[in-house]
């Protein structure tokens, strides 16, 4: 694998160590006392807009890597992922308070609108020069006095927080003379729902399976556990989360904010105020299996984590996006494979067979197999259907005696 990726010895070394140098760490974060390492694997079949992209991903939980990397293959038989994306937007947020009277500091903002976007700019002027910047504003009366301006900030291949911040802070004074309010928070918002990525892919039913005669059968039942998740906020969140079992590994591989992305996707699923599926599935009229997504994703391809840490530059290497807005494409399709993958083990052999398969390999390690012990242990206890510690002990042992 190191070879198809043409890694450098440097990045091999790099990796091998979990990307991240102690003095580095040190430098990253407050009271550092190490470094915690995570699995780094390699998402494959994945084709969007009808490039092959190899997707870096850093997950603990089994099986996400394998189940997303096998529905791209299925989804690969219908053409692949089709993706579009927003220009890469943020918002800027500034708060005022005590406003005297809302509407005309309304007016007034609005009527102000080319100054403020010109001192927007002013603010971030190697933004500007990399062709990104102040693109509008908008004002919103929240009552009782309160009202918010948002800064619509063009953020090229940045993620942004830090550009969007510096915004709202070098905007705020210029605005409470107009307004007449109290400056409150300068902060972006995480729902940066002017900055989504939709994504489509048509599965043939064929692909679905390999048993012959089920596969219209399994198409319907994954759109049956679509419509449950439309139908229901509980089931919408687990199915939620498992489109994120997709995407965040992507955003960790890529040294890119986590946290942003999951408080950007679920706020989105609950925009129209009934939390909702990010993606569903429907029967297409060729009798393909047809799914939709749309996401916010704000993702960055330059700054952030991986200027210091070499498994996240390494991350963006092999993702191989040309912009924020590709990775933040790739990293959709992910977790619509993920998703696709979730529902369709759901709906027909029940997740638990997959899962313990691949569980059983860390059973086995717990146990204490080495090496090659390791997959022969899983096995077997797989096999007898007794994937716990006791199984492991008593297989390794027999396997150590020669039996
Ligand atoms: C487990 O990590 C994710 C699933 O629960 C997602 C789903 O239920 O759709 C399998």
């Amino acid at each position: 694998m190191s070879e198809r990726l043409e890694l450098s010895g440097d990045e091999r070394e790099a990796l091998s160590r979990g990307g991240l140098e102690r003095e580095v760490a040190d430098k990253m974060i407050e009271n550092v006392v190490g470094a915690y390492t995570l699995p780094f694997a390699i998402g494959l079949n994945l084709q969007m807009n009808g490039r092959d992209f190899l997707v870096p991903m850093v997950v603990e939980e089994p099986s996400v890597v394998a189940a997303a990397s096998n529905a791209a293959r299925m989804i690969r038989t219908g053409g692949g992922f089709t993706a579009e994306s927003d220009d890469p937007v943020m918002i800027s947020q500034v708060q005022f308070d005590d406003v005297p009277a809302p509407a005309v500091a309304c007016a007034a903002v609005l009527e102000h609108r080319d100054e403020l976007l010109k001192l927007a700019d002013q603010a971030v002027p190697n933004l500007v020069r990399r062709g990104g910047g102040a693109r509008g504003l908008e004002v919103r009366d929240l009552g009782d006095g309160m009202l918010v301006v948002h800064f619509l900030i063009d953020c090229r291949d940045a993620m942004g927080a830090n550009l969007v911040n510096t915004v709202a802070e070098a905007v705020a004074d210029r605005i409470a003379e107009l307004t007449g309010g109290q400056v409150g928070l300068r902060i972006l918002s995480n729902l940066c729902d002017q900055r989504c990525v939709r994504v489509r892919c048509s599965v043939p039913a064929a692909s679905l399976t390999d048993e012959p005669g089920a596969a219209e059968a399994v198409r319907d039942a994954i759109v049956r556990a679509s419509k449950f998740a439309e139908a229901d906020p509980y089931r919408a969140t687990t199915h939620n989360k498992g489109i994120m079992n997709g995407i965040d590994p992507v955003v960790l591989a890529t040294g890119n904010d986590w946290r942003a992305a999951e408080a950007g996707a679920h706020a989105f699923a609950a925009r129209d105020g009934r939390y909702r599926p990010l993606c569903t599935w429907r029967k297409g009229d060729e009798g393909n299996l047809n799914g939709t997504m749309e996401i916010p994703l704000a993702l960055g391809v330059v700054g952030g984590p991986a200027r210091m840490h070499k498994g996240a530059a390494l991350g963006l290497k092999i993702a191989g996006a040309s912009s924020a807005q590709e990775l933040a494409m790739l990293a959709a399709c992910v977790g619509m494979a993920s998703n696709m993958a979730a529902l369709r083990a759901l709906a027909t052999d029940g997740i638990q067979r997959g899962h313990m398969a691949l569980h059983a390999r860390q059973v086995a390690v717990a146990a204490g197999a080495l090496g090659e012990e390791v997959e022969l242990v899983a096995q077997a206890i797989h096999a007898r259907g007794q994937v716990t510690l006791d199984a492991a002990q008593l297989s390794l042992s027999e396997l150590r005696a020669g039996k």
